[in-house]
């Protein structure tokens, strides 16, 4: 059986560190003897250009047919004013296959202690994984665009919420069985639903599972006074957002952060959390990691291939551990490079 990939490189740096994930992709699926079929879909700005949608229809065919999506980034300075943006394509596929889980786990690699803007000492442990609630929220309330006022509405029902908090509970059942949900209680109605429907949801099903609560305000700095502390974080869309890029600069760099979304169906979306860095693109500057290690969780996720994705992650890891690396992490490879290194490890 042959599992078609959808693969949508996108802008900037997106082809770059996409081609990484497919070409380590497909060596794993070789070692592995898994078949693998890529279709390569227009998606963000460049279809955008060529089809003059961000989500045209030939790629939300495939992006439905698919067992699992491979993601570069969208976005970019040539199409910010526009009247169509490559990153409502983003947000019409997470919304359209009901990916409304997002995981985003930050861990930071042995040795890289010191390549954490943090001290050494408050980075070593960390091993978080950020649950961000993926398809509601501010993000796709209603909204009002004027040039003297403007809107943006958000919403959450019970169910939103107990659905993500389902995910956040047994992904924590899996690593160290706690989980802080993170809200703005203190001001958002959406907020304090949030937090009784996820206490409820955890006294009635999860009593198993250790839950605490922070405000948003106070988990920003909490993050940076004591990240090791934090098992899965589970939050709304836009905190997720924000959170995630903090947590992830913890561990080194952005570029080293994956990640996996997934819903209703069996199809998941898998992209690096980083954007399109055009301050680096077509420079072959980009930190590949993040995207490789999406291809490992879509293994173990999507194609349930747990050998695949632990090979992949073994083989980041020996890359990281022999001193290579692109220049974010202090490295001297370019991403082509280090992609091959990675490869290779594999092999
Ligand atoms: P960004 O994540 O693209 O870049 C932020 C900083 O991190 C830049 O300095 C960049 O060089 C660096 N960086 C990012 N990825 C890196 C990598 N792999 N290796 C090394 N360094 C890396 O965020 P931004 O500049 O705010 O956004 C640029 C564009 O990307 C915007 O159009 C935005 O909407 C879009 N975006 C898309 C996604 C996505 O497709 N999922 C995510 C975030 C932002
Ligand atoms: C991300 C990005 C997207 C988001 C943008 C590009 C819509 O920042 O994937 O983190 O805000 O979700
Ligand atoms: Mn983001």
């Amino acid at each position: 059986m042959t599992h078609r990939i959808a693969y949508l490189p996108g802008d900037g740096v997106g082809p770059e560190v996409a081609g990484a994930a497919r070409m380590v992709s497909e060596a794993a699926a070789a070692k592995f003897d898994i078949a693998l079929g890529f279709i390569g879909c227009d998606f963000g700005g460049v279809a955008i250009d060529h089809h003059d949608d961000p989500f045209p229809a030939a790629t939300r065919d495939a992006c439905a047919e698919a067992d699992a999506i491979l993601l570069g980034a969208v976005g970019g300075p040539k199409w910010d004013g526009g009247l169509k943006r490559p990153e409502q394509g983003l947000l019409a596929l997470r919304k359209e296959l009901g990916l409304f889980a997002n995981l985003r786990p930050v861990k930071i690699f042995k040795g890289h202690e010191a390549k954490s803007p943090l001290t050494p000492e408050r980075a070593e442990g960390v091993d978080l994984l950020i649950v961000r609630e993926l398809t509601g929220g501010i993000y796709f309330g209603a909204r009002e665009e004027g040039d003297e006022i403007a809107r943006d509405e958000c919403a959450y029902s019970r169910e939103e919420v107990e659905r993500v908090a389902c995910v956040a509970f047994e992904a924590a059942r899996a690593r160290g069985g706690r989980v802080t949900s993170v809200d703005k209680a203190n001001v958002l109605a959406t907020s304090r639903l949030w937090r009784k429907a996820v206490i409820a949801l955890r006294d009635a099903d999860f009593s198993d599972v250790d839950l605490d609560h922070e405000l948003v305000d106070a988990m920003a700095m909490k993050l940076i006074q004591a990240p090791a502390r934090f098992d899965v974080i589970l939050t709304e869309n836009m905190f997720g957002d924000i959170l995630s890029d903090e947590a992830s600069v913890i561990a080194a760099s952005i570029g080293l952060a994956p990640s996996a979304s997934i819903g209703a169906g069996k199809a998941g979306l898998y992209e690096p959390i980083h954007g399109s860095a055009p301050d680096i693109a077509g420079e072959d500057k980009a930190n590949p990691v993040g995207a490789i290690l999406s291809a490992a969780m879509m293994f173990r996720i999507s194609l349930a291939a747990p050998d695949a994705a632990a090979a992949i992650e073994n083989a980041v890891e020996a890359a990281l551990a022999a001193g290579h690396g692109t220049a974010d992490i202090g490295g001297t490879d370019g991403c082509k490079a280090f992609a091959g290194r990675i490869a290779e490890a594999l092999a």
